[in-house]
């Protein structure tokens, strides 16, 4: 396939004329050469296709098999590889080795995202923007695996499934439908922050480059000593944020559905490489008590006010991939991957992820995804993983086990986890401090007459989709708990009545 490859890109570019005259068989997936690929063998002119022409045979059944599961969310996707440059040492909070000196450099793989609907779909959709950064640290990956929004809608993984059952297209109709959506989000007051956020202008990116990113969650940096502090990442865009109004959404649709991809290719394609600078928020364990809500709620931020942050590098892209399947439909990655330095907090949403992307990919691609060139650690890999479907990176020793007197591998103690205090007994409860609208109201304060405008216009024209008066009401009690003026001005837009969405409010919150 090389070799073909290379006669192409030499009669492409202007290879010599005889190289391109003799360009090799095409071969069975074997490798014998292919007679012919245009007939099938028939049994003479007017007879049947015969069973015994393994070309036909072997071609239809592999074209057969091309596809895999897609991703549950965040299916439709593109990818481009770049690198991470550190500004400091900063091994006083953590030891991950990216961190550990100025001007350290580690490559990255970096997937943008849609999150609800399939492979194909519309990238001109309101909906929240995956941002996954994969760092092939020296001492193991790290997969930062956040959004361009700063929250969520849910504070508990257990949600999740039914968040994005509601959110997806109907098991009946197989449209998705706000009747669904806003019947489930009726239910919860925390969505009331995210919910703003998407209905804003942020929520349709101009395209990937044009996007901040986020982690989301709180995590831990932990350094050398084993001492940890809670941290949050964000990452700015140096191409500045740009959004596109509903009305610019349906014209970029008409020209071109695949706008965000294309704008990707294009700027990279030319050399003007994206970048975006990391910072982290960092927090000490004893702080966390000292807010109104709780900084281990993925729907809340920490306002910068009062934890200030730190940049800690750059990162940059400047090549896509090769092939996307192999690389950015083949790329896993998960929460759950962290090196030396980096641990999870307890946020309840986190510890879900923590679980649910191995698993989703152990099913999507195979037991041995980690193996796959896309995944694969640049970190020397050195585990007792045997076979399993697909594996080429099998043990190439007889002591396939640990522990063992050859002593191969053994552990290594000044990697163990760091240590949290423990308290209470096990509970089935919600958190003390939900705190589900200030955060809300603070965010549609801060923007402009035309943002403010915007936002009561889109969400007015999903929520007038809404049959039910009941889930109405409700979720316009919501925004107007966030800020008066803004509930008020979205009861006008939809037609109930503010005592109706008060009431509404009152009655979920005696449940
Ligand atoms: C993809 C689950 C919350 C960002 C996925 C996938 C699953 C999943 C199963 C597909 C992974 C794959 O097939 O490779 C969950 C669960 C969540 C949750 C159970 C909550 C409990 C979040 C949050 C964020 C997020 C809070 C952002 C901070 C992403 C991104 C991808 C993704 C960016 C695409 C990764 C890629 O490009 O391959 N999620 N998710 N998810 N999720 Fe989540």
């Amino acid at each position: 396939m090389q070799t073909r490859s290379l006669l192409l890109t030499a009669i492409l570019f202007g290879g010599s004329a005889a190289v391109a005259a003799t360009p090799p068989p095409l071969t069975t997936d074997t490798g014998s050469p292919v007679g012919t690929n245009q007939n099938s063998k028939t049994a003479g002119p007017r007879g049947g296709v015969l069973l015994e022409d393994f070309h036909l045979i072997e071609k239809l059944a592999r074209f057969d098999r091309e596809r895999i599961p897609e991703r549950v969310v965040h299916a439709r996707g593109t990818g481009a590889y770049g690198t991470f440059e550190s500004y400091g040492d900063f091994s006083k909070l953590t030891r991950a080795s990216l961190f550990s000196a100025k001007g350290k450099k580690t490559p990255m793989f970096v997937r943008f995202s849609t999150v609800i609907h399939p492979t194909g779909s519309p990238e001109t959709l309101r909906d929240p923007r995956g941002f996954a950064l994969k760092f092939y640290t020296d001492e193991g990956n790290w997969d930062l695996v956040g959004n361009n929004l700063p929250v969520f809608f849910i504070r508990d993984a257990i949600k999740f499934p039914d968040m994005v059952h509601s959110l997806k297209p109907s098991p009946i109709t197989n449209k998705q439908d706000p009747n669904r959506s806003f019947d489930f989000f009726s239910h919860l007051p925390e969505s009331t922050h995210m919910l703003t956020q998407v209905y804003s202008d942020i929520g349709i990116p101009a395209n990937y480059r044009q996007m901040n990113g986020h982690g989301v969650h709180a995590f831990k940096f932990v350094n050398a000593k084993g001492e940890y502090k809670y941290v949050k990442f964000n990452w700015s865009s140096q191409q500045g944020v740009k959004s596109l109004t509903a009305e610019d959404a349906a014209r970029v649709i008409s020209e071109d559905h695949q706008h965000a991809t294309t704008d990707l290719y294009a700027t990279i394609g030319a050399g003007k490489f994206p970048s975006w600078e990391l910072s982290v928020q960092v927090l000490d364990p004893k702080e966390l008590d000292k807010f109104s809500f709780d900084p281990l709620d993925a729907t809340k931020i920490w306002p910068e006010a009062q934890v200030p942050s730190i940049k800690l590098g750059k990162f940059t892209l400047n090549k896509m991939p090769d092939n996307f399947f192999e690389e950015t439909e083949q790329a896993a990655f998960s929460p759950g991957v962290q090196p030396p330095g980096i641990e999870p907090s307890e946020d309840r949403l986190l510890q879900g992820r923590l679980f649910s992307y191995a698993d989703t990919q152990r099913y999507r691609l195979g037991a041995n995804y980690q193996s796959l060139p896309i995944n694969r650690a640049r970190a020397t890999v050195s585990n007792n993983n045997e076979a399993g479907s697909m594996n080429f990176a099998n043990t190439k020793s007889d002591v396939n086990y640990e522990p063992s007197v050859s002593r191969e591998t053994q552990d290594a103690p000044p990697y163990l986890f760091s240590n949290a205090p423990l308290s209470g007994t096990t509970q089935q409860r919600g958190i003390e401090k939900t705190d589900p609208f200030a955060q809300a109201g603070a965010f549609y304060l801060a923007l402009d007459a035309g943002g403010k405008d915007r936002l009561i216009k889109n969400l007015a024209a999903d929520l007038n989709k809404v049959r039910d008066a009941r889930v109405k009401a409700r979720m316009v009690g919501h925004f107007f708990m966030a800020n008066p003026d803004y509930g008020t001005r979205l009861a006008k837009a939809v037609n109930v009545k503010l005592d109706d969405a008060k009431a509404a409010v009152a009655t979920l919150a005696a449940r």
